[in-house]
């Protein structure tokens, strides 16, 4: 098994390492990196690459780490009890009706070998990835309701990825190889760009990312444009039929790009954005 990249995802050497290596060592990756770095389609394109099917769990702010696992639903139990005639009440009898597996339980309990994404990790309450330390370590959890252990039969290749909000425990992080996914340089952006938008205009294009690469470079930016930004704003200048002319800066002077809420995604960045060229207007 070894992770190559494909045709619809730039992976940098490194990251390719990254990849191989952790499927080597068996432990999760812990990806992370600004957001729209390509954090969840690497385990995406790494899944179809690997010919594997991909398990996602999106945590958010209230998740726990046992929903990973299973829950019991004992309010259907309850209401199925009370209703005991529907089918003579056998379902009731048996527990294993009511527990919902979580992805863990169908990763564990997959035929095939799958590979599992935990996405956004870093959204969880403090406690999330301690909580999951002996069931990523281990692979097997125990189940109180039906007084089974629940062992994975293959080895999940888990993905674990942070947009760095928080920062995660030692205990947690020993478990994982870590890999930070850097900012693309211009380079790796432009074959990023190649593989969205394969026949677009060298102009346009290298006015694009002249143009992305000033605002991201934009001192004291609340949020910095992204891959995904780029893309975006990409797709509109297309859509909007905008020559690469228009995107021009005079004597290598910053101008407010057409379309830049597609870049810049709160008011402070745009007035900061709009001070600049307004005092290169008057210095000149
Ligand atoms: N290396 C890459 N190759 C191809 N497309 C990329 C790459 N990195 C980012 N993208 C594009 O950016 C978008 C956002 O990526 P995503 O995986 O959602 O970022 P993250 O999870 O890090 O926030 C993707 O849908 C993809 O279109
Ligand atoms: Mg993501």
């Amino acid at each position: 098994m070894k992770f190559q990249g494909s045709s619809s995802y730039v992976a940098t050497q490194d990251l390719m390492l990254a990849v191989n290596a952790a499927i080597t060592l068996k432990r999760p990756l812990l990806v992370k990196g600004e957001p729209g770095t390509g954090k969840t389609m690497l385990a995406e394109e790494v899944a179809q690459a690997l010919n594997m099917p991909l398990l996602q769990w999106h945590i958010k702010s209230t998740t726990k780490a046992q929903q990973g696992l299973y829950e019991y639903d004992a309010v259907s139990r309850l209401r199925d009890s009370q209703l005991a005639d529907v089918d003579g009440g056998e379902r009731v009898k048996d527990i294993h009706n009511y527990i919902v597996k979580g992805v863990l339980w169908q990763a564990f309990t997959a035929e095939e070998p799958v590979a599992l994404l935990i996405d956004e990790i870093d959204k969880a309450d403090i406690e999330f990835p301690n909580d999951l330390l002996r069931e990523i370590d281990r692979m097997e959890f125990y189940c109180y309701e039906t007084r089974e252990w629940v062992r994975a039969k293959n080895r999940p290749l888990v993905f674990i990825t942070s947009n760095n909000e928080k920062e995660l425990p030692d205990a947690f992080l020993r478990r994982c190889f870590f890999h930070y996914i850097k900012f693309p340089d211009a380079p790796t952006m432009q074959r990023i760009v190649d593989v969205h938008f394969p026949g677009l205009k060298r102009d346009l294009l290298a006015a694009a990312m002249k143009t992305f690469f000033d605002v991201r470079g934009l001192p004291g930016l609340k949020k910095k444009p992204s891959t995904s930004e780029l893309l975006d704003w990409l797709k509109l200048l297309l859509a909007e039929d905008i020559s690469a002319e228009a995107l021009h800066t005079k004597e290598d002077k910053v101008a407010v790009p057409p379309l830049v809420g597609a870049l810049l995604k709160n008011e402070q960045d745009v007035t900061l954005f709009e001070k600049l060229v307004f005092m290169q207007g008057r210095n000149r």
